[in-house]
This record gives structure tokens, sequence and C-alpha cells, in this order.
């Protein structure tokens, strides 16, 4: 199979904050891939340039939408999306072959609660996971926490959820299986800190109204910066979850967003 990505048109683009937007693109009916993974995502070169920049995206969108959509940040000097911020309806993007990621249901065993922990854009593998049927029928309870800066930065994740809980496809199964917990760091907000120190305290515990973690029930997903991985992925292991991958399923599984 070529390794030449394909060329899609952009359908829609959302702007939430100057550091934040979304958009989706057409799909290509052959395009296949898990819920949780990402692929590789670029503008067509310009005449300066060898090769088009290319960089990893989650997709957000679930595996069943007939739309690929992505939820990025803009980076103002950054090569690609200091570009890609401008595109708009009927725009070309470049969309890779192969979609690949940790952060599918298949590389977690069994358990009954399923926690993704997300920051910032870290947010969009789980927009994906959170309207996929397969989530609900493998958990019997599905938390997505999501942390940001500013109060503002959560807009997507909110409009999200609440579209997810009105869908007619999962809606049904996702009331009463799905919470979302928002926690802000740098301004006033109901839940405030790090998703570290919500663990650490067991206020998260508190306010999801769950046990701590434990090996036996939870599974977590992590995406965030890399230090927030890191630092998420220590805590977690604190409570005993060791980390799985594709080859070899466990309790918890990590992923950068890795855009800049
Ligand atoms: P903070 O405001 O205390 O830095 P960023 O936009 O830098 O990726 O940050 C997104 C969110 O992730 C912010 O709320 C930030 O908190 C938090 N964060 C940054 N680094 C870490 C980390 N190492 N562990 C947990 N949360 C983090």
């Amino acid at each position: 199979m070529s390794n030449v990505p394909t060329e899609e048109k952009v359908l829609d683009v959302e702007h939430y904050t100057d550091r934040l937007f979304r958009f989706s693109i057409t799909r290509p009916p052959s395009f296949r891939f898990r819920t949780g993974e990402f692929i590789m995502i670029g503008l067509p070169k310009e005449e300066d340039q060898k090769r088009p920049i290319m960089r990893a995206y989650s997709i957000a969108s679930p595996a069943w939408d007939e739309k690929l959509e992505f939820y990025s940040i803009k980076v103002q000097d950054g090569p690609l999306t200091s570009k890609l911020q401008k595109i708009k309806n009927g725009d070309t993007v470049l969309l890779g072959r192969k979609p690949v990621g940790t952060l599918v249901l298949d590389a977690l065993l069994p358990g009954k609660r399923l926690w993704m922990f997300s920051t910032g854009t870290g947010i969009a593998p789980f927009a994906s996971l959170i309207r996929d049927p397969e989530t609900y029928e493998r958990y019997d309870e599905v938390i997505l926490t999501h942390t940001c800066r500013e109060v503002s930065e959560l807009t997507y994740g909110n409009q999200l959820v609440a579209d997810t809980m009105n869908d007619p496809l999962v809606g049904e199964m996702v009331q009463g299986k799905l919470k979302h917990i928002t926690s802000v760091t740098r301004e006033d907000y109901p839940l405030i800190g790090r998703i570290t120190d919500l663990i650490q305290s067991g206020k998260l515990f508190e306010v999801a109204g769950t046990p701590k973690l434990n090996p036996a029930e939870d599974r977590v997903m992590i995406c965030g910066s890399k230090e927030m991985i890191d630092d998420t992925a220590k805590m977690v292991e604190t409570f005993g979850l060791t980390e799985g991958s594709n080859s070899q399923p466990a309790e918890f599984v990590v992923e950068k967003s890795f855009v800049g």
C-alpha cells in the first residue's frame, strides 16, 4: 500500500480560544482506524518546501462517523499549526494512511471502571472513545477528567459531552455511565488543581463517588503533555496498576499529545 498521504477536504472549522480549535475533514471510504488511535496530518507543501510538514493527531471522531475530526492547539510560530489554524471549508488537508496508537480498548484488561485522564488537547482521543458503543459494552462506568489552565479551554469538552449525551446512536448508552469531571489550574473554578494533585489528595474519588484506584477494578488511559503523562503514570503506579500495550494488555496506557 502507498504511504503517500491522501488529499482531503476541510468540512468545518470551529475556533474556541486564541490557542484552540477543532476541524473536520472528509474520510476516505477505505480509511479504517481503532477508536483512540492517531494519524499524521499535514498541509500540501509550499514551493520552498521539499516535503509537506506532517504531525501526529489523535482522531477525535468515533469510528462510525463519516467525517474525521481533530482538536488542535495553535502555536503562533509552530511549523504546522501556525498555518493549519487558518484553514477554511473546502481547503485541502493531507491525511496519513496508517493510524496507530496505544490508547485503545484492546490494550487494557477487562475491568469495572475506565478512567480517562486528560489535559489540554489531550482530550482528543477520548472524544473518540466516549462516542464508541464498545467503551460502554466493556465498562460499567466511564470517567473522563479534563484539566486546563483556564475555564475557556474546557468549552470543547463540555460541548462534546453534552452532544454525546444527546446523540441518537450512543446517547442512551452514555447517560448514567459517563461522568465528566473538569478542573482548572490558573483561574477560579469549582474544582481547582492538577489531576496528579486531585488523585493524591483523594479529592478526585470524592467528586467521582468511587473508591480509590485499584488494579482489580480500575483501568486508566492518560493523555496530555509529556510531563503530565510521566507524573500521572507514576501516580497511577503507586496504586498498583501496571502499564499495558497492544501486545500485552494491562491496567493502564498512556499517549502523548504530540502537536507543536
Ligand atoms: P498548570 O497550570 O499547573 O501548569 P499545558 O497547557 O501546559 O499542557 O497544561 C494543561 C494543564 O495540565 C494545566 O492545567 C496544567 O497545570 C496541567 N499540567 C501541566 N503539567 C502537568 C504535570 N506534570 N502533571 C499534571 N498536570 C500538569
